[in-house]
């Protein structure tokens, strides 16, 4: 059994559906990321979750409790908000004492310096709030959040104050300190590298409706759909025919700027496209999802390649990232080519792009 289950929860703001039959469980001590661009309901998720915004329908189980109906401080849920809400007034220890009342004193004051010792701020008691770095607020408010145990601990954004150096190494302590404690970790974030490094799974989220939850190279390498392909990672798209050639790869036509054609390879048997009333169809429109990884410059024109110009030419090191803008047809897309990083491409020069034809073939999804 799951030890959360978020089982089919909705919630409207006005005729606005934020969320529907939002379904997803954690398992005990799992860090669950919930990744979605602005807007598609992950902050809500978290306040219905946590219980300051009741879901319109569904349930909320953990450990086998129905908490549905449950004030917040009862549910015994920990949640670090978007932006900390740390208490200006009160210092560091003040702060972290907040969800201590019930405890006597002595108790209160042990527990608080532990739970700072945790999140690397021993000492910091009787330090002002605003006397201390953001990265600091980020763990007091984590303190908070962790100091009456909570069940379960939730994150809103728990980088997205913090500046791009200070983001990679807090997020390093952050995932040691939730796997030394264990705890059950539900968390928002809009940016998959966030997701992919602390998350043991990922729920993609769209426009409140959830599109896959797997784990990061499931999601990576088999995306559900065509959001999930194009939001996680670097994608291009290209739309084309499938040919059903009854096996896998799917074959994909794709025109070329000067009337011809090419067939590439793609990772999408035909069964998965097919609409099962129309198994039959031989050809159908489809959109090829490219990984820049997927592609590669060839050294001259084949039966395989696309001509391009190069419009951008990154180096990064362990290859070049290449923006090109094919051939031909006028707004004609663009690709991103991860070619070797010993490949001398400038802007402006003509190339060839073909599918690599090992490692991570491109998906193909129907056209939307
Ligand atoms: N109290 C509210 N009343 C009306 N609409 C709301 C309310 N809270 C959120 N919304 C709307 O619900 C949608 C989802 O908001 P939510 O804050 O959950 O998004 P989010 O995924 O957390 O976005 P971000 O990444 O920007 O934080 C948005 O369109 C928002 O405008
Ligand atoms: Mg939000």
């Amino acid at each position: 059994m799951p030890f959360l289950h978020l089982d089919g929860l909705a919630k409207r703001f006005g005729t606005t559906a934020v969320l529907a039959d939002f379904s997803l469980t954690v398992e005990r001590g799992e860090i669950l990321a919930l990744l979605g661009p602005s807007g598609s309901g992950k902050t809500t998720a978290l306040r219905l979750v946590a219980g300051f915004e009741t879901p319109d329908a569904g349930r909320i189980v953990v450990a086998g409790d129905d908490v549905t109906a449950l004030a917040p401080a009862r549910r015994r849920f920990g949640m670090v908000f978007q932006h900390y809400a740390l208490f200006p007034h009160l210092d560091v220890g003040d702060n972290v004492a907040f969800g201590l009342a019930e405890l006597p004193a002595a108790e209160r004051g042990a527990r608080v310096a532990e739970t700072l010792a945790l999140v690397g701020l021993a000492g910091l008691e009787r330090r002002r709030v605003d006397q201390i770095s953001g990265g600091q607020q980020q763990r007091v408010a984590l303190a908070r959040a962790l100091a009456p145990e909570p069940r379960v601990l939730l994150l809103d954004e728990p980088m997205s104050n913090l500046d791009p150096t200070l983001r990679e190494r807090t997020r390093r302590e952050l995932q040691a300190t939730l796997r030394r404690i264990g705890i059950t970790t539900l968390l928002v974030t809009h940016e998959q590298e966030e997701a992919f490094a602390l998350g043991d799974r990922v729920a993609v989220l769209q426009a409140g409706h959830l599109q896959q939850v797997a784990a990061p190279r499931e999601l990576y390498t088999r995306p559900a759909t065509r959001f999930v392909a194009t939001f996680v990672g670097r994608a291009s798209v290209l739309g084309g025919e499938a040919t059903d050639a009854g096996g896998a790869p799917l074959t994909v036509t794709l025109p070329r700027g000067d009337g011809t054609t090419v067939a590439w390879p793609a990772a999408r048997p035909p069964g998965e496209l097919a609409p099962s009333s129309h198994a039959a169809v031989d050809l159908r429109a489809v959109d090829l999802v490219l990984r820049p990884e997927s592609l590669e410059l060839a050294p001259a024109a084949s039966a395989l390649t696309l001509p391009a110009t190069v419009l951008e030419a990154r180096f990064l090191g362990t290859g070049t990232l290449l923006v090109v803008q094919l051939a031909g047809a006028a707004g004609a897309g663009t690709l991103e080519v991860l070619a070797a990083p010993d490949v001398a491409a400038a802007v402006g020069d003509q190339v060839y792009v073909q599918p690599r034809l090992q490692g991570l073939l491109p998906f193909a999804f129907p056209r939307s």
